[in-house]
């Protein structure tokens, strides 16, 4: 089975940045990759480079499908579904691709009180189960600061969660959290610092977390801020990011060769 990473980390610490480069290093390698959006504010699409004015619609709001795969009619809520609705056929009709990335963005389920089952998130689940379990792709997956949405089931097909700190306090403690949940749920986590300006940044990072592996230490890098004011993706030209990113990448990739 080809690599599959799902991305967290504190709000602002760089997920999408990150998540965005890697799927697109992988792509360059030659791999089939999809990218999958599942943060609620989706933005990845802009990290990968695919036009902004693109209507992009999230599946949790593709009614009719969800209605047509459940076995419901839309917007009615109780009475019974499918558990296991078709979802093989999603990643390639309501995907976006550029450069050899897939986009897939999730979008939010409203849930009607903890633990609702409604038909959109049986969906998602099934669709996320079938991208980590079943389908040959590289997955990249952004998701928002928590990791409770990814669950058991499909927790032990993840081969890293990585969790992108910045030497921020708060992102330091948030990374711990993070690491407590996906021990809880039994996926394996590993380090990416970010924004790291100095040994002393370094150290820092290292000291508060003894415990999570690093894998990357990637720089302070205004490229980064100018394509976030530009509205463009980070190295458009791959071949001109960190180094430390394609290693990044060719570490990740050892885990599945
Ligand atoms: N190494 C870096 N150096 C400088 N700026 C960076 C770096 N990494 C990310 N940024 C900038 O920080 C901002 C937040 O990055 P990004 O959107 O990737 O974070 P995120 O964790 O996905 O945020 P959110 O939690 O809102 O989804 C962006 O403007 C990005 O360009
Ligand atoms: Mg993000």
């Amino acid at each position: 089975m080809a690599l599959k990473l799902a991305v967290s980390g504190k709000g602002g610490v760089g997920k999408t940045t990150i998540a965005g480069l890697l799927a697109r290093s992988f792509a360059a390698r030659g791999k089939r990759v999809i990218a999958i959006d599942a943060d609620p504010v989706p933005n990845l699409a802009a990290a990968l480079g695919l036009p902004r004015d693109l209507p992009i619609a999230p599946i949790a709001s593709l009614t009719e499908l969800i209605a047509e795969r459940t076995g419901t009619k839309p917007g009615s809520y109780g009475g019974f579904f499918k558990m296991n609705p078709t979802v093989d056929d999603i990643p390639d009709k309501f995907s976006f691709e550029k450069d050899g990335v897939r986009l897939l963005v999730m979008g939010t389920v409203d849930h009607g009180g903890k633990g609702c089952v409604c038909p959109e998130s049986v969906l998602l689940r099934a669709l996320v189960q079938h991208l980590l379990l079943y389908r040959d792709d590289t997955v990249v997956m952004d998701m928002e600061a928590g990791v409770e949405h990814l669950g058991r089931a499909t927790s032990s097909a993840v081969d890293r969660l990585l969790v992108v700190v910045d030497p921020g306090l708060r992102s330091l403690e948030a990374a711990k959290k993070i690491q407590t949940l996906a021990a809880d749920i039994g996926v394996r986590t590993a380090g990416v610092a970010n924004r790291v300006r100095n040994d002393d940044d370094r150290r820092r990072v290292a000291r508060t977390l003894p415990d999570l592996e690093f894998l990357a230490w990637l720089p302070f890098d205004d490229a980064f801020l100018a394509a976030d004011r530009d509205g463009t993706r980070p190295y458009d030209d791959l071949s001109q990011a960190p180094a430390e990113l394609s290693r990044l990448a060719d570490t990740l990739e050892t885990l599945r060769s």
